[in-house]
């Protein structure tokens, strides 16, 4: 079938977290947020996911280098006319819960830390540079996970919501798209970052988990009624993290395994957000997971059913592979998603397996689901880049696996998928959320820091950013 191409208003840009590039972490009033408290390191996921890890930053021997991160809190102006000169139609970028709410239990927001996003986007804006926002990016002020517990505890659902109504009210007629929470399943791997709770304090216990999940639920649906109230154009999406889900082979068992953990991980939190209610098989799988009876109220079902989110935000990086019947089959360490090797996938220098028709059954897969238009606002190749003499950046790699992604996402929309854009991960440099490095780099955007932060911080072009600005350019048809 011949290919029908993207469409007109396709949102082609690039995406990045604030807590990965801002740097500024005690500026204008903002207190540490749980991501300035995370150790660095090659250890950095080991250390987050075991009982020695402490809220005390000045415990860890190597700090996450966000707190100085590539400094865009001061050279925001020049990233972005660099993302326009590339044509950017949208910037996916997130709101720094703790710029806002320093301690996140405050009544005040704090007007520097608006004001600074009102710069933000008002530069996007002046470039017709779409601002796309998640509003909670593995960010949340440390004393919400410190002195709270995290989400588990539902005095999170009243913080974020005053947190969320602030920046919604504040910047409605700027942004138009939002996403909840960024990679909201997660937890399932990772519940430090997204939920703020430690191992020893709800990370290990999968019905905190799920208590926590539920608290999201019902904050990112208060989010859904407010931005709805204030302007029934806004588009409010959640943001999950979709792993292509395979079995090993025909064995009953791993299908099987496969459809459960397909629900687990891919569908659950997506089934609420869009349905407003919990899927058929919940009650099951937390037989399943050992989870004990969640505190859940008939007010907070009303909330969910009557705020269901307008489209599906979602990564996606690389596909599992699960199987349950043959131990001696290798483990693929790198995914974070774990699962065992495919054997007809490459993987890339971190070990994650590289399967761009994986991206076009995931499209599929969600939109004969749920009908709801789709985002892919993560996507992207971490490798190490070399500079040449001459100060050019030959990052072919990068641009095979990003081609090979759009080409799936261009069938998938000839499939009759409705994507609406794609926001290339980490636009520019920056500081890479699982091992804490700079050199693990996904930009078109080079910036001149080695893993300690040394260097002049200078931006500089990289092939692929030429060659992205002419995707743009030509809506994808040269590529
Ligand atoms: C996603 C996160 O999981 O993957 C980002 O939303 C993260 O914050 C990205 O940076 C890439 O992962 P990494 O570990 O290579 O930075």
């Amino acid at each position: 079938m011949q290919n029908q191409g993207f469409p007109e208003d396709f949102l082609w840009g690039g995406a990045t977290a604030a807590n990965q590039i801002e740097g500024a972490y005690l500026s204008d009033g903002k207190l540490p947020s749980i991501a300035d408290a995370m150790p660095g390191g090659k250890k950095r996921f080991k250390i987050m996911g075991s009982e020695d890890f402490d809220w005390n930053i000045s415990k860890h021997k190597f700090g996450y280098p966000n707190h100085k991160a590539i400094n865009h809190y001061e050279r925001f102006k020049e990233d972005i006319a660099l993302f326009a000169e590339m044509g950017f139609k949208c910037y996916r970028l997130s709101i720094a819960w703790s710029r806002i709410f320093p301690r996140g239990d405050e009544e005040v927001p704090n007007k520097a830390g608006l004001n600074f996003y009102h710069q933000v986007f008002d530069e996007c804006l002046k470039y017709d540079i779409e601002p796309v926002v998640t509003i909670s990016h593995y960010e949340m002020p440390l004393v919400l996970a410190k002195d709270y517990g995290g989400w588990k505890n539902k005095k999170l659902i009243g913080f974020y919501k005053r947190y969320a109504e602030t920046v919604l009210e504040c910047f409605a007629d700027k942004v138009k798209y939002w996403m909840t929470f960024n990679e909201i399943n997660s937890a399932y791997h990772f519940p430090l970052l997204s939920q703020g709770m430690s191992y020893g304090d709800g990370a290990e216990n999968m019905t905190d988990v799920m208590q926590a999940f539920h608290n999201q639920f019902v904050a990112g649906a208060y989010a859904v009624k407010k931005g709805h109230e204030l302007d029934k154009g806004l588009m409010i999406g959640c943001m999950a993290l979709y792993a292509t889900t395979y079995a090993y082979d025909s064995h009953p068992e791993n299908q099987w395994e496969r459809l459960k953990s397909n629900q687990e991980f891919n569908q659950y939190c997506i089934d609420v957000q869009v349905n407003g209610e919990y899927p058929y098989y919940a009650k099951r799988m937390y037989c399943d997971l050992n989870v004990a009876k969640l505190d859940i109220t008939s007010e907070e079902l009303a909330i969910l059913k009557d705020n269901t989110i307008d489209y599906i935000g979602f990564s996606y990086y690389m596909s599992t592979t699960k199987n349950v019947v043959d131990s001696s089959l290798e483990i693929v360490a790198g995914n974070i998603l774990g699962g065992v090797r495919n054997p007809f996938l490459k993987s890339s220098e971190w070990g994650w397996e590289i399967d761009p028709l994986g991206l076009r059954i995931a499209l599929n897969e969600l939109y004969d689901r749920y009908k709801l238009p789709l985002f892919v606002v993560e996507n992207g190749f971490g490798a190490i880049d070399q500079i040449k003499e001459d100060g050019s950046i030959e990052d072919d790699y990068r641009i095979d696996y990003i081609r090979q992604h759009l080409l799936a996402i261009e069938e998938a929309l000839c499939d009759g998928v409705n994507v609406m854009g794609y926001t290339a991960w980490g636009c520019i440099d920056l500081i890479s959320a699982s091992t804490g490095e700079m050199s693990k780099r996904y930009g078109f955007i080079y910036v001149d820091f080695d893993n300690e932060l040394k260097g002049t911080g200078n931006r500089l072009r990289k092939k692929s950013f030429y060659w992205y600005k002419k995707v743009i350019e030509t809506n994808g048809s040269e590529k």
